[in-house]
């Protein structure tokens, strides 16, 4: 077969391929290893010189050519497929909208966007870090070493294998290959830990997330949830945590008269320690939160562990203390929420009761702003 009859043959075939599989063939059978234009480009090799001169850009350009109508029959095909799809495929856009909104924001991620909203505006960024966690940043770098008595406390979910550890921490107390065992975290404070390897310093961050704890009564659920907070900078006092702490619940109670009392307190990981009460007033018979706890009829409730970050914890983490300090703190989430929007019972909050989750819940449409008071709105039932 001459070149050129060979050429119009292939473009002929080309043109009358009716699908994707048909053309694939064809180009099997013209270019591929074996193709017949493939076989007579390798024909070029055993011509004079002279030969190859006239033959070669003849046999270059059918390629060319076969290359092209392939890609252009392809092209074609492809939108015929598309064309007949879309117009067999119809999306009905009438379907009616649910009667009510099914489903609704629980209390608990409320309360987190609030807090992520409130701390936003002073600065704070959210962190996260691992549920399941290991020793060595959930206890030992927060300076409880193995055999402190505050570890004791905390009701540890262990799981009972122990893994090799990587090494990845800032401190050589952790070497390379060493095992490590792993855990439920106990609080949201090995968030501080990660976070000060991760980025160094300054800091400021808050951590919210579910923590575990090997407890169940009316006021503790095995899970449950903490918001940490670490500020780490430099000439960084008690008087900074205070003033955040009473912006802050000031911010998420939505109250002026919100009065705080620091009583000095221990953790291992904060030096000094201060556990946080804030003061409440009886009205109606039901305490509500906001005035001088020490005045008559009036109480303090405890809300809060917090103190200036350890030495020992910066140089677990890689900071130099004698450059940087901070402060840090935890709370409880559920309990906050509790308090802000009425519920008695921490169980209920992970019940699942389709009731509850209508009582307590928010539309998603309630988006925490401070300008508008976050949480201002109360539960979708109320
Ligand atoms: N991690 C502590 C707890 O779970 C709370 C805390 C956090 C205390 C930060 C001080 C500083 O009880």
């Amino acid at each position: 077969m001459t070149i050129e009859s060979l050429g119009s043959e292939a473009l002929d075939r080309i043109a009358a391929a009716g699908d994707a599989a048909t053309l694939e063939a064809l180009r099997v059978e013209y270019l591929g290893k074996q193709g017949s234009i493939s076989s007579l480009l390798k024909t070029l090799g055993k011509m004079s010189p002279e030969e190859r001169q006239a033959e070669g850009p003849k046999i270059h350009a059918l390629r060319q050519d076969v290359t092209d109508a392939l890609a252009a029959r392809k092209d074609a095909i492809d939108s015929a497929a598309l064309e007949a799809r879309l117009a067999a495929e119809t999306l009905d856009l009438t379907l009616p909208a649910p009667a009510a909104p099914k489903g609704s924001v629980h209390p608990v991620s409320q309360v987190m966007d609030e807090l992520a909203e409130i701390f936003a505006d002073m600065g704070f960024a959210v962190a996260t870090g691992p549920e399941i966690e290991d020793d060595w940043h959930n206890f030992t770098a927060l300076n409880m070493a193995e055999t402190h008595p505050a570890r004791a406390m905390h009701d540890t979910f262990y799981f009972p294998d122990v893994i090799d550890g990587e090494g990845h921490t800032a401190s050589s107390s952790e070497a390379v290959g060493e095992k490590k065992r792993m855990l439920l975290r106990t609080h949201t404070s090995p968030v501080q830990i990660r976070s000060m390897i991760a980025q160094g310093a300054p800091i400021r961050i808050i951590a919210p997330g579910r923590v575990y704890r090997s407890d169940s009564d009316a006021t503790h659920t095995p899970m449950f949830h903490q918001v940490e907070g670490l500020v780490i900078d430099k000439g960084i006092h008690l008087g900074h945590l205070k003033w955040t702490l009473e912006t802050f619940l000031k911010a998420f109670f939505e109250r002026d008269d919100i009065v705080l009392r620091l009583r000095p307190s221990y953790f291992p990981f904060t030096e000094p320690s201060v556990e946080v009460d804030v003061g409440w007033q009886s009205v109606n018979g039901r305490r509500v939160l906001g005035g001088d706890g020490d005045a008559p009829g009036h109480g303090w409730m405890e809300l809060l562990g917090s103190g200036m970050v350890n030495a020992r914890v910066l140089e677990f983490a890689g900071l130099d203390p004698a450059e940087w300090q901070g402060f840090a703190f935890g709370i409880g989430v559920d309990r906050i929420a509790m308090l802000k929007y009425g519920m008695d019972d921490l169980r209920a909050f992970f019940d699942g009761d389709i009731r509850w989750l209508r009582h307590y819940g928010f539309s998603a449409f309630d988006q925490p702003t401070l300008s508008a008071g976050v949480g201002a709105k109360g539960g979708m039932g109320a």
